[in-house]
């Protein structure tokens, strides 16, 4: 197909295959290529609503949005209006395999099944019987299972909450999840084998990759790299910044002390997410000045332009990301790969090591409306609660900072 030829050099253009986990390309476009787990109906974005692209109708059409763009995902199912699952972009898809480590004969826990495809990819590299993989949704799952069944790849598809990964095909030598968790189900881990390794999308801007301990009592590792990816399904992701509501509480206008345009720095994003995670920063530049809009999925809101903030809400937003740059610039305006979690039975936290190799832990400066950040280890709600929507419309100020590298809703 030529649409997958053309991806292929695009992604080499980009740098985007790995270059230790060379097995990573030979999958991804030789055994297993992806327009075999794309569904007959992708869904693309028309400036309105999404709407449908089918195969058989308009193959070409379909072809491209299948292979968009090494940084570009394929919306593969929509509920109510928001896409609910993708074919994450090849960009990430390679990244996170390239960060798995895997090996063949390894047994590997898969969450969020979605079309199958990042479970073939795992099964032709692991091999035929390795791969158990977990979709929330049924109508999702019995599909994806079809196309494995069909590629004789001998995955095991069940239907469930991958909070609580999948106890009878353990222990796992690597656990990967292809939607976006704020903490590490502690099931993950006690899955996996000591020496294991999870690779997670974790919060809004990055994924990690963590060792399971010897004695595995806790999982720790670092930040791999930037990918905006879907919420674990049935997490409130609270409302948009049009719909915060604007009587909340007192408005005021006050001074702000740094540069505005700044904030495209995926590295200080990445700080300010781990120090206030609940804050959503969309970033707009105009002419020489940038705007930055800040809220917290509630009540609380804040505009930011160079020298002016506007807050609003029962918290002071501006304040907290003041305060927040401030800490990055004392700690020598880290990088985001500088910083790691650590999960144990009880609790996850966030650290950065510095120069000297001291690892220093990084907790938010504010009480958060989030419930996976108030309370760690309840933060996993039951499969029967995951009935929420999920996926950010184009065009509306999200959860996503437009302004990182390019990182899709995957
Ligand atoms: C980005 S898509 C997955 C892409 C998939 N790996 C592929 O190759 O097509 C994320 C998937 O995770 C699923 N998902 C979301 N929350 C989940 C949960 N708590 N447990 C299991 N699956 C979940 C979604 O239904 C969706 O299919």
């Amino acid at each position: 197909m030529r649409e997958a030829r053309d991806w292929e050099e695009r992604m080499e253009a980009s740098g985007c295959w790995p270059e230790v986990s060379a097995w990573v390309r030979a999958v991804m476009v030789g055994q297993v290529p992806r327009h075999r787990f794309a569904p007959d109906v992708v869904w693309v974005w028309d400036g309105r609503a999404w709407v449908g692209v089918e195969r058989g109708a308009e193959p070409r059409r379909w072809a491209a949005a299948v292979y968009g763009g090494p940084y570009e995902s394929t919306v593969t199912q929509v509920l109510d209006g928001l896409p609910s699952s993708s074919l994450s972009c090849g960009s990430v898809v390679a990244d996170m395999l390239d960060s798995l480590t895997l090996r063949p004969g390894d047994r590997v826990l898969e969450l969020g099944t979605g079309s199958g495809w990042n479970a073939a990819l795992l099964a032709a590299r692991a091999g035929v019987g390795c791969v158990v993989s977990v979709e929330v949704d049924a109508g999702l799952a019995a599909d994806a299972r079809g196309r494995l069944d069909s590629a004789r790849l001998g995955v095991d598809v069940h239907t469930g909450d991958g909070a609580a990964g999948w106890a009878d095909g353990a222990p796992y030598d690597r656990v990967i999840a292809t939607y976006a968790v704020d903490v590490v189900p502690w099931a993950w881990v006690a899955q996996a084998r000591p020496g294991g390794r999870i690779v997670t999308p974790w919060g809004r801007l990055g994924h990690v990759a963590l060792t399971v301990a010897d004695d595995g009592q806790s999982a720790s590792g670092w930040v791999q790299g930037l990918a905006t990816f879907m919420p674990s399904r049935g997490v409130d992701q609270g409302v948009e910044w049009g719909q915060i509501p604007r009587d909340g509480g007192v408005e005021t206008e006050g001074s702000f002390p740094f540069p505005v345009g700044e904030l495209g720095d995926g590295n200080l994003l990445f700080a300010l997410r781990v120090l206030s995670p609940d804050v959503r920063i969309t970033v707009r530049r105009s002419g020489d000045g940038a705007t930055a809009q800040l809220h917290d999925g509630r009540a609380s809101w804040a505009v930011l332009t160079d020298g002016v903030a506007v807050q609003g809400g029962p918290r002071r937003l501006a304040d907290e990301v003041s305060e927040g740059w401030l800490r990055w610039g004392s700690a020598g305006r880290p990088s985001l790969y500088d910083f790691g979690i650590t999960r144990t039975p009880s609790e996850q936290y966030v650290w950065h090591e510095g120069a000297d190799g001291v690892r220093q832990r990084w907790e938010p400066t504010a009480p958060t409306n989030s419930v996976h950040a108030a309370d760690p280890i309840t933060s996993t709600g039951p499969a029967s609660t995951l009935l929420s929507r999920t996926g950010t419309t184009p065009g509306t100020p999200s959860a996503t900072s437009t302004q990182l590298p390019p990182s899709p809703l995957l």
